[in-house]
């Protein structure tokens, strides 16, 4: 299996992919814990450290663990909301059976659930900022090979699951 979950801030990445990791047994991790545990953080200093040290090493950073991962050739992953740039979609394409899931869930529930997390520079920028990051990213999201609605669809989350672990390209 090689499946990432990506999608927007507070499309609910994170539970998701907890959801799955307690029942994948292997290779799994979250982008942003990964990238804090690297930098000797805890995951919710990760955001300070970005402010601290810019958006252009946090990018690099997470584009080389991309690389790193798509070039082990396995695993379940989840992304950072950016992660899915355009620069890094390309890099997928050299990687067939690395495969993409999107939680796409409206920016209003994201916003929702986010708005008052002070850990999140993007999040701290205001909503309408917000708002305006999603729509340009939203056309790249859509590049994912498959999408899941992140409105906490339970049944629809696990029958995604069971029919992609017994058969990873559906
Ligand atoms: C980012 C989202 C964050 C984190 C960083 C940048 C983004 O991850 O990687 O703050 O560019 O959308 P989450 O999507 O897990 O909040």
């Amino acid at each position: 299996m090689h499946l990432y979950i990506l999608g927007f801030m507070g499309s609910g990445k994170t539970t998701l992919f907890k959801k799955w990791q307690s029942q994948y047994e292997g290779l799994a991790f979250d982008f942003d814990h990964e990238l804090a545990r690297r930098l000797g953080l805890r995951p919710d200093e990760l955001g300070q450290w970005i402010e601290e040290n810019g958006w252009d090493d946090f990018r690099t950073k997470e584009s080389e663990l991309l690389v790193e991962t798509l070039k082990k050739g396995e695993g379940l992953y989840c992304l950072g909301g950016g992660t899915f740039s355009k620069e890094n979609i390309e890099k997928f394409n050299s990687f067939p059976k690395a495969e993409t899931l999107w939680l796409n869930t409206p920016v209003e529930i994201c916003w929702d659930r986010v708005k008052e997390d002070r850990n999140r520079p993007l999040v701290k920028q205001g909503k309408d900022e917000f708002f305006s990051l999603y729509k340009a990213r939203e056309s790249q999201y859509s590049k994912s090979k498959y999408q899941l609605s992140g409105e906490n669809n339970l049944p629809e989350w696990e029958e995604f699951w069971k029919n992609y672990v017994i058969n990873p390209s559906l």
